[in-house]
């Protein structure tokens, strides 16, 4: 018996790093996997994955940033499997500028997938996961927790999943249903692999946020979410947890 067994698990940015890695681990514990993502080729690469490994995995391709994609992408997994139990949204881009280099499309388009995705998301989903009891964790960051030299577009868009998070679980604190989010520090994914900086930077202002321990792996990031969507994290509403070994602690 898994985990997850008879449950149906949404996952946002399910194509690549933490996503893929929380679809193989929920898959893993008996989860049916609704994924959605803009990556269509990244997306069938790890529903194989899953397949290959005994799980059952469909797949949107869509832009979360687009109200109507998120809605789909719901209502697409509800009709494919009959309900909904988790909903991760763990979609999301990073990028590194000078605030004077920081165009309106640039800060629109980070905010159009870093906050405005989660809360389309979580709008379309919420009355499927209060009918089966089910639970929503959103991935913020340590940089919603702190300020960051050089992120300002990123850090403000984590910042406001942390609120929004805190903000929805009130909203819906009587009703059957949890909404948590966690803060991981540096991953191990495509996003920090790619990852590249402005010119002149001041890299004593970045020191407070690069930490002291080596980058998680996307599976260790995995096991917090899928904890956290479990029932046994059954009280466990409106949390914001890091998952940054240390970085936000001191
Ligand atoms: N990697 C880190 O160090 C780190 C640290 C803290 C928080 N996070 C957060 O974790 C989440 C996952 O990041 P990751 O490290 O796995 O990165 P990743 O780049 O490996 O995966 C992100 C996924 O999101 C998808 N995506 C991006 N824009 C999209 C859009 N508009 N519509 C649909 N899908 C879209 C990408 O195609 C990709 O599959 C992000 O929200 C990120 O901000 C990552």
């Amino acid at each position: 018996m898994g985990r997850f067994d008879g449950r149906v698990a949404l996952l946002t940015g399910a194509a690549s790093g933490i996503g893929r890695a929380t679809a193989l681990r929920l898959a893993a514990d008996g989860a049916t996997i609704a994924g959605f993502d803009r990556d269509g080729e990244g997306l069938a690469a790890v529903a194989r994955e899953v397949a290959a490994a005994g799980g059952r995995m469909t797949s949107t391709v869509g832009d979360v940033s687009i109200r109507e994609s998120c809605m789909a992408a719901v209502e697409g997994a509800v009709e494919a499997h009959g309900h909904l139990d988790v909903l991760a949204n763990i979609a999301g881009v990073c990028w590194s500028e000078h605030v004077a280099d920081t165009t309106e499309e640039s800060w629109d388009r980070m905010l159009g997938i870093n906050v405005s995705g989660v809360f389309w998301c979580c709008q379309a989903a919420i009355p499927h996961l209060i009918a089966t009891n089910g639970n929503i964790v959103n991935i913020a960051s340590n940089a919603g927790l702190m300020g960051q030299a050089y992120t300002v577009a990123y850090s403000t868009t984590k910042g406001a999943v942390v609120n929004m998070t805190r903000s929805l679980a009130m909203e819906f604190i009587k009703e059957p249903i949890r909404i948590n989010a966690i803060a991981p520090g540096g991953v191990d994914t495509s996003m920090t692999r790619n990852y590249s900086l402005p010119d002149d930077l001041d890299f004593s202002l970045m020191q407070p946020y690069i930490g002291f321990r080596e980058m998680a792996d996307a599976e260790e990031l995995a096991n917090v979410i899928a904890f956290v969507a479990s029932a046994e994290a059954s009280r466990i509403h409106g949390a914001i947890i890091p998952v940054d070994g240390g970085l936000t602690a001191g």
